[in-house]
C-alpha cells in the first residue's frame, strides 16, 4: 500500500515529495527503504520507531536496522532519528525532515570489528557466547569500577534515591534478570521495586506511586512493547534508565540516562551473556545505593571464575541424553533459584521445542504436580541453604509420582548424587552462576534435536513490533 501511495504521488509530485506525503499519512510504526525504476541509482529511506541506521564506507553506503549487519560494509554510521528521510546514492548521502528541509548527518565510527562477530573455534554464537561469560563480568567490573569517571554518574543516583519507588520494565529474558535485580535492589537498599511485562505495563498502566523512577532493561534497546512504555513515561516527564547493550538504540537515546551492559554483541537470538550482564550492571546499580558493605568487586570477580571453573569441568551432555527425553520439562527453585527457573524454562523452550515451565518450587504442588507422570523431568535449582531441604522436599514429592529429578546447586548446599554443584559465590550473586548450566541444558538440548541453535523457529533477535 505505501509503493501504490508513493507510485500515485509520484505522478504529479517529484519522488521525494511523494514519499514525504506518504510518509505523513502513516500510522504505527516503520523502517522503508525505497527504489524508484526509473532512477536506480537512489535509495530512499525513512523511519519511524523501528529502527534504521546508515552506514557509508569507502565501497558505498549500506542501510540497515542493526550497526552490526554494517560490519564490513561501512567505518562510519548515523543512526536516523523518526521521522526524518533519507536521499542516498554512491556519491553521498541528503538527510531531511518530513517537510524536505534539509538536516546535517552525525556519523560516528563503528567500533566493532570482524572477531565480535564470528563464531571463532565454536559450532555456534550460542556457545561462544556462553564461554564468553567470565569476561563478559569481568569487563563490566572494569568498566564500572576501575575507569577514572564513574560511569554511574551521581545524577542517576540522586534519581533513584529521590523516587518512592522503582519500576523495572522489560520483557523475555531481560525481565528475568529484572526480577533478580530487584531482589538486588530491595536486599542492599530500602527502595521498593516492581518488576513489569512491558507489554502489560504499556496499556495496563498500574497505580503508580507518587514519586516513580524507571529502570527499563533490554538487551537490544530496540524492544518495541518496552518503548511503548518509555513514550508513555516521557509523555508524563518521569525519569528513565535504559540499561542496554547497545549504546546507539533508540531506548538508550529516548531515556533520561542509559547505561552500557558492555556484552559485546550477542548475535544467537537466545540470550546468554546479555542476562548475566544485565544481572551484573543490576548488582552494581544496587550496590551504589548502598551502604557498600559488600566488596562488590571483588564477589563479581569470584563469580566469573566460578563459571570459568564450571566451564572448563561441564559434562551437560550426558544428563541432556539421560534426562531430556520428554516433550516437556519442569525447572523449580525458590527465592532467586526461582526466577533462574524461569529463565532456564524460557532458554530451553526457545531453542530446543521442549514444552517447559518453571515454578517456584513450594508451589507445584498446587496444581501443577498433576502433570507429573512417569518421566517427566524436573531440575532443581539450589543455592541457598536455608531453603536447601525445602526444595529437596518438592523434589521427593514429584520423584514419588514418576519424575526424573536431577539437581543443580551451590556447593554450600549439596548432598550425595547431587549432579551438577557448582563453586560458592555471594548468596545474592548465585543467579550469575545458576543460570549458566541451564543455558548449556538448552544448548545441547537442541543440539541433540539437530535444530538451529541460533535462529530458532518463529524468534527474532530484536522485536520492532507490539
Ligand atoms: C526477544 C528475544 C528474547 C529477548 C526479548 C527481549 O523476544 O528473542 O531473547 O529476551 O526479545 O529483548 P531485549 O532486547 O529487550 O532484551
Amino acid at each position: 500500500m505505501i509503493a501504490q501511495l508513493i507510485e500515485t504521488f509520484s505522478q504529479t509530485l517529484s519522488v521525494e515529495i511523494a514519499i514525504t506525503t506518504t510518509l505523513k499519512l502513516l500510522h504505527g510504526s516503520y523502517a522503508l527503504l525505497v527504489l524508484d525504476s526509473n532512477d536506480p541509482e537512489k535509495i530512499y529511506a525513512a523511519k519511524y520507531k523501528s529502527p534504521l541506521i546508515v552506514g557509508q564506507g569507502t565501497d558505498g553506503i549500506t542501510v540497515a536496522s542493526d550497526l552490526m549487519a554494517l560490519i564490513g560494509y561501512s567505518t562510519d554510521y548515523h543512526a536516523l532519528d523518526d521521522k526524518t528521510f533519507l536521499v542516498a546514492r554512491k556519491e553521498g548521502i541528503r538527510l531531511f525532515d518530513l517537510n524536505n528541509e534539509s538536516l546535517d548527518l552525525h556519523f560516528k565510527p563503528i567500533e566493532l570489528d570482524d572477531q565480535d562477530t564470528t563464531k571463532g573455534e565454536y559450532a555456534h554464537y550460542m556457545m561462544k557466547e556462553i564461554h564468553e561469560q567470565p569476561s563478559v563480568l569481568r569487563r563490566i567490573v572494569t568498566n564500572y569500577y576501575e575507569k577514572e569517571k564513574s560511569l554511574i554518574k551521581p545524577e542517576i543516583l540522586e534519581s533513584i534515591k529521590s523516587s518512592d519507588r522503582l519500576y523495572i520494565l522489560a520483557a523475555g529474558t531481560s525481565m528475568h534478570a529484572g526480577l533478580i535485580g530487584k531482589q538486588l535492589i530491595e536486599k542492599m537498599t530500602s527502595i521498593p521495586v516492581e518488576v513489569h511485562i512491558a507489554s502489560e505495563f504499556a496499556y495496563q498502566k498500574p497505580l503508580l506511586s507518587k514519586n516513580p523512577m524507571f529502570i527499563l532493561v533490554t538487551q537490544s534497546g530496540e524492544t518495541a512493547d518496552l518503548r511503548a512504555c518509555l513514550v508513555l513515561i516521557n509523555e508524563h516527564h518521569y525519569k528513565s534508565l535504559t540499561i542496554t547493550n547497545v549504546p546507539t538504540s533508540t531506548l538508550a537515546r529516548e531515556a533520561t540516562y542509559f547505561l552500557e551492559l558492555y556484552a559485546g554483541p550477542e548475535i544467537a537470538v537466545a540470550s546468554t551473556k546479555a542476562y548475566v550482564a544485565q544481572v551484573g550492571v543490576l548488582a552494581i546499580i544496587a550496590h551504589e545505593l548502598s551502604n557498600k558493605s559488600i566488596d562488590l568487586k571483588k564477589e563479581l570477580s569470584i563469580a566469573a571464575t566460578s563459571i570459568e571453573h564450571f566451564l572448563e569441568s561441564e559434562d551437560i551432555l550426558t544428563l541432556v541424553r539421560e534426562y531430556l527425553t520428554r516433550r516437556n520439562c519442569f525447572f523449580i527453585g525458590r527465592g532467586l533459584d526461582y526466577h533462574v527457573s524461569l529463565e532456564a524454562a524460557l532458554k530451553l523452550k526457545e531453542i530446543s521445542y521442549i514444552q517447559t515451565e518453571g515454578f517456584a518450587a513450594g508451589e507445584l504442588k498446587h496444581g501443577t504436580i498433576a502433570l507429573i507422570e512417569e518421566g517427566t523431568p524436573v531440575i532443581a535449582l539450589i543455592s541457598d541453604p536455608l531453603i536447601n531441604n525445602n526444595t529437596r522436599s518438592n523434589l521427593k514429592e514429584v520423584q514419588a509420582r514418576g519424575a526424573k529429578t536431577f539437581r543443580i546447586v551451590m556447593e554450600s548446599c549439596k548432598q550425595e548424587g547431587d549432579e551438577v554443584i557448582l563453586e560458592n559465590v555471594h548468596p545474592l550473586l548465585t543467579p550469575l552462576v545458576m543460570v549458566v548450566p541451564t543455558q548449556l541444558l538448552a544448548y545441547y538440548a537442541a543440539l541433540e534435536r539437530s535444530y538451529d541453535i541460533d535462529k530458532p523457529r518463529n524468534l527474532a533477535k530484536s522485536v520492532t513490533v507490539e
